[in-house]
């Protein structure tokens, strides 16, 4: 793989708030391109600590073994000191029980895509490429964004359009979308687009890859469209719930846990469950109205810097948060 398969965002301050100790045990559950990954294995080589890398798609795991023959990158593709896993973290603590580990010091989750999600045109998770509506960030297995298109019902297209895009106008679309689908199925990223504009999308002529020309004016309700859908096809939402509670569970006192969030929704559950300890975000008060917490927080969303920012605006959403288990 030649292209820039990601780059970090927040790294400095990421691996700051991680407070990495060289003999302690380390779990990034979001491995992508192995920025983050890499990070952590600098301060934990030569020492006794291990990192294990979690991502489920498996260009992320090629990417782990192409990195392994750089003797200046990842040095082999698991020793001692490192271990991929390929699997989704919501299975954190199956994967953990299995490889005999208990207690962790750290856990980073770096939340949903790669650069290389939207910039490989065959997977379907761009609308600047023709491509089958696919999304899946685990190519195994489970539904397809077409499969939801075509399948779910409008009331439930347009709660998800409008609780994981945010859209504004979800039932219109939701409506637009039922209408499309009994003349004919819902395939093709370039046949959705031209749903929500209204008329057909015309590729770019002479492209190598089959770009599509989207009208400047669409791409935002187009973005919070494909998000929604993705968000819908990988289960994103739980998967993070679920790897939460492991981490609370395996996280030792003194631990840390950081997570990088992009969108309000998810932040707003890693927020209410790094301040409560419980996904509902109830905060429980003991007698004297002392709030019992099991984590101390220690960044509360942290935002990119301005110079990051220039550099790698993909980083303008993320916002890092940390909490220290008690
Ligand atoms: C934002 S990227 C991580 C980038 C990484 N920190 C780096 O420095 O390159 C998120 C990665 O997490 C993976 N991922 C997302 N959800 C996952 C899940 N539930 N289980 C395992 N991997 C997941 C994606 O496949 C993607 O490669």
């Amino acid at each position: 793989m030649n292209e820039i398969y990601h780059i970090p965002a927040m790294l400095r301050e990421t691996i700051q708030g991680l407070n990495i100790q060289p003999d302690g045990l380390y779990v990034d559950v979001t491995f992508g391109g192995g920025g983050h990954s890499k990070a952590i294995l600098e301060k934990v080589k030569g020492g006794k600590g291990k990192l294990f890398s979690f991502d489920q798609d498996l260009d992320a795991y090629s990417n782990a073994m192409e990195k392994s023959s750089k003797v200046s990158d990842f040095q082999c593709f698991h020793d001692d000191n490192w271990q991929f896993v390929h699997g989704n973290f919501r299975y954190l603590r199956n994967f953990m029980d299995y490889y005999g580990v208990e207690q962790i010091d750290g856990l980073l989750g770096d939340l949903g895509v790669s650069f290389h999600h939207f910039d490989c045109p065959e997977r379907g998770f761009s609308f600047r490429f023709s491509a089958p509506l696919d999304m899946r960030m685990n190519q195994s297995g489970g539904k397809t964004a077409a499969d939801i298109l075509n399948s779910y019902s409008e009331e439930d297209l347009a709660r998800i359009l409008y609780i994981y895009g945010e859209m504004n106008n979800s039932r219109q679309i939701a409506k637009r979308i039922v209408k499309a689908r009994s003349q004919k199925a819902i395939e093709r990223t370039e046949e959705l687009v031209s749903v929500v504009i209204g008329k057909d999308v015309q590729e770019f002529k002479g492209t190598e890859v089959q770009e599509l020309d989207v009208p400047t004016g669409a791409k935002k309700e187009l973005a919070k469209l494909f998000q929604a859908l993705r968000i819908e096809v990988n289960d994103e939402m739980g998967a993070l719930r679920e790897m939460l509670i492991a981490a609370k569970e395996l996280l030792k006192p003194g631990g840390r846990i950081a997570i990088l969030t992009y969108h309000s929704l998810e932040d707003r559950i890693v927020k209410n469950f790094l301040r409560s300890g419980n996904l509902d975000g109830k905060i429980e008060k003991d007698f004297y109205g002392n709030i019992l917490s099991p984590f101390k927080v220690i960044e509360k969303g942290l935002t990119a810097s301005t110079d990051e920012v220039e550099r790698n605006p993909r980083a303008r959403s993320a916002k890092l948060r940390v909490a220290e288990k008690l």
